[in-house]
């Protein structure tokens, strides 16, 4: 498999609008297959086109235990959200930040499959909030952007500087990362 290489904040990829996938080849299908590896390789609970760098529609998620169930989306869209839901999250592309936001509790999704199969299907609670954090990073948005300007500012302006105090920018170096971590609330989960 090619190595591939999760985007971190501020890569300004990360905040392009991801364009429709129209061909269902060879590649999509290997790629596809290598975002599952690395997904499980990072325990990620979902990851996006966009945070390797590929802006093209579709994103991977597994939230089971065993990490064995694995949904792939391409053209991703939601139908229908229904409720609200507080959800905790971070992000492989914002790695060590957790955040506390609001989504839909409940979605219908309409997706395609890694060969073109239409699919409508209706999600809730952790998978809905999950599919919802990828398709936002499909259209380059991230969890930062669900804050308010203000709340926003102040909070990147203090991750930066954690960052910056870092020993090392990168979490899969080995080294004891958890005193690098920043919540805006006392407990949480991995989203992606
Ligand atoms: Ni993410």
């Amino acid at each position: 498999m090619t190595a591939l290489k999760i985007l971190r904040y501020p890569h300004k990829d990360l905040r392009k609008t991801a364009l429709e996938v129209s061909s269902f080849d060879e590649k999509l299908a290997q790629t596809i297959q290598d975002m599952v590896t690395k997904m499980y390789l990072v325990r990620g609970w979902g990851l996006a086109a966009t945070q390797i760098g590929i802006l093209s529609r579709f994103f991977v998620m597994d939230i089971s235990s065993e990490q064995n169930q694995p949904l792939c989306c391409v053209n991703p869209q939601i139908i229908a959200s229904e409720g609200q839901i507080e959800s905790e999250e971070d992000c492989l592309s914002l790695p060590g930040l957790y955040l506390t936001i609001v989504r839909a509790k409940q979605i219908t999704l309409q997706y395609q499959d890694v060969n073109g199969n239409q699919h409508t299907q209706t999600f809730e609670g952790l998978s809905a909030c999950c599919i919802q954090h990828e398709i936002d990073h499909l259209n380059g948005k991230l969890i930062i952007d669900h804050l308010s300007n203000l709340k926003r500012t102040r909070l990147m302006k203090k991750y930066e500087k954690m960052k910056m105090q870092s020993h090392c920018g990168d979490s899969a170096c080995g080294h004891d990362h958890s005193h690098d971590h920043m919540h805006d609330h006392d407990h949480h989960s991995h989203v992606s």
